[in-house]
């Protein structure tokens, strides 16, 4: 039997252990996926203990995914982004730290056949989430303006990530006429319907993928249909950054179709 599991405080509403187990049913993987809420001191104990009891990967989410930095050994792109959500314990040597919510974002967009290469990106949010996926677009190969509330944020984000510029909000309108991809990676939209673009900066030669899932349809989603543009919901990203952990855990593809209908089920 392999255990895998999620490590945050508070764990108790995530979507992560359905959509995980109904990948192991239906690969006929001996397999479960358990949720952790250590107390925040205790997460290099959680972790060091998680090895050692031969748990065979963990998903960590907020407030743990920058400690988890310190103690895994992490791959590039999560050291770059300064935040690790998902371990990976099968090696013999320390455990292997990755940052799958930027490849999620990513996967999210390829799959819904938006190219990125040379692409303009606007990413509103210079937090956690607008972190990891402004260095995602830049690894492929977009170019990415941040606009963020607190324009000094986002200037801060912007001397982080190669070719990127940061602004305030004002500028979204002029940054949006000509962009190619929108992503929303502010928690705006959730539970309310509030929008952090303006409706009429939207044009139908975007693609606007929002990272707020709940709910599916947002109001940027409905503006950003309204005006023509292609449209990504944040179940996307959420799915596509499990199935990301789910492969490289256990090396399989993983079966997508089955995992999202687990994750939309219960949006
Ligand atoms: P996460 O890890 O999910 O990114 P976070 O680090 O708290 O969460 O970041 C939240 C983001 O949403 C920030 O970019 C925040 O803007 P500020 O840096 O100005 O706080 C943005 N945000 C939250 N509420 C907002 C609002 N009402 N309008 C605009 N941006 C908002």
């Amino acid at each position: 039997m392999d255990v895998y599991g999620l490590v945050g405080n508070p764990v108790g509403h995530s979507l992560s252990p359905p959509m995980h187990e109904a990948a192991y049913d239906e690969l006929g993987l001996e397999a479960r996926y358990a949720t952790f809420e250590p107390e925040a001191d205790d997460i290099e104990d959680a972790i060091r203990g998680a090895d050692a009891l031969g748990i065979a990967g963990l998903n960590v989410t907020i407030p743990f995914k920058q400690a988890a930095l310190e103690i895994v050994a992490p791959e590039d792109l999560a050291t770059r982004i300064g935040a690790v959500n998902t371990i990976d314990f099968s090696g013999s040597g320390p455990p292997t730290g990755y940052n799958t919510d930027a490849i999620g974002a990513l996967r999210a967009l390829r799959e819904h056949d938006v190219a990125l290469e040379g692409e303009q990106a606007v990413v509103v949010g210079a937090g956690g989430a607008g972190r990891a996926i402004a260095f995602g677009l830049t690894d492929a190969g977009a170019t990415v303006a941040i606009a963020n509330r607190t324009e000094s944020k986002a200037h801060d984000l912007a001397a982080a990530v190669p070719r990127a510029t940061g602004h305030g909000l004002a500028a979204l309108e002029e940054l949006l006429a000509d962009a190619d991809v929108l992503v929303n990676a502010t928690s705006v939209g959730m539970d309310a319907d509030a929008t952090p673009v303006p409706a009429d900066a939207l044009h139908g030669d975007l693609a606007v993928l929002d990272a707020v899932y709940s709910p599916l349809e947002t109001r940027l989603l409905q503006d950003a249909a309204d005006a023509g543009a292609t449209t990504v919901d944040g179940a996307w990203m959420l799915l596509y950054q499990g199935v990301e952990a789910f492969e490289i855990w256990t090396g399989q593809d993983a079966p997508v179709d089955v995992m999202n209908e687990a994750l939309r089920s219960r949006l």
